[in-house]
């Protein structure tokens, strides 16, 4: 029953260079009763990132997971050690830019999100993120860009879909431009993924995810 599912239990990866917006817009969302989830941990690679500030201004608690300090055989032990002690049962990738230690994908399997600023199969994989994902776009001459919430597997961007959202390309945009329209899209498409899943909506058979209706209020039941 949807109602007596505990809130998800949330860890929000961020990127070293990214702003946080998605995070705090996960962060409003719980807040507002629009997404069933506890961020119980904020994980970044660097002290001081941006996003990591902002997750401290919003009194969320940090955990920094550095391959430069930890090498690259201790980082997916460290990642692991930090999600189990926060008692993570889910991960939102939000600006994330490195692949995911295999181990994590397998412990997490199916509870890993990522959001992604363009319509996948397009404009994904390694190093297409940012500005850089939206140049690709409008140097390749699409009408209709937008963004893709997806499960993430041991791969760049090639996990099944759980939402997507499009907005118009237009003649004058530029990378800065385009990414402003898909932004607000990705903050609600990937409020929605995480709702679905904290709901138990989500089905996956092979790659494709379909969605389950809401159940009615218990009231109407
Ligand atoms: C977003 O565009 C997201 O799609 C990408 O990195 C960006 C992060 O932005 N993966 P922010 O740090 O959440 O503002």
């Amino acid at each position: 029953m949807a109602s007596s599912r505990p809130p998800l239990a949330l860890a929000v990866f961020v990127g070293a260079r990214g702003r946080g917006s998605n995070l705090a817009a996960l962060h409003a969302a719980t807040q507002q009763n629009r997404l069933k989830a506890r961020i119980v941990l904020v994980v970044g690679s660097r002290a001081g990132a941006p996003a990591l500030e902002r997750a401290v201004a919003l009194g969320l608690p940090v955990a920094v997971v550095d391959s430069k300090k930890t090498g690259e055989e201790g980082y997916a032990d460290a990642l692991l050690h930090a999600l189990r002690e926060a008692g993570v049962d889910t991960i939102a990738l939000a600006g994330y830019l490195r692949r995911l230690p295999s181990s994590i994908v397998s412990a997490y399997r199916l509870r890993i999100v990522n959001t992604h600023p363009a319509l996948l199969p397009l404009f994904g994989g390694k190093g297409m993120y940012g500005e850089h994902v939206h140049r690709a776009a409008l140097e390749y001459g699409v009408k209709v860009s937008g963004c893709t919430v997806h499960f993430v597997d041991e791969e760049y961007d090639t996990g099944p879909i759980i939402a997507q959202r499009a907005v118009p390309v237009l003649e004058e945009d530029t990378p800065e431009t385009l990414a402003a329209r898909v932004l607000p899209q990705e903050h609600a498409a990937f409020v929605d993924a995480l709702q679905w899943l904290a709901e138990g909506r989500l089905v996956v058979e092979g790659r494709v995810v379909r969605v389950l209706p809401p159940l009615p209020p218990l009231s109407a039941r």
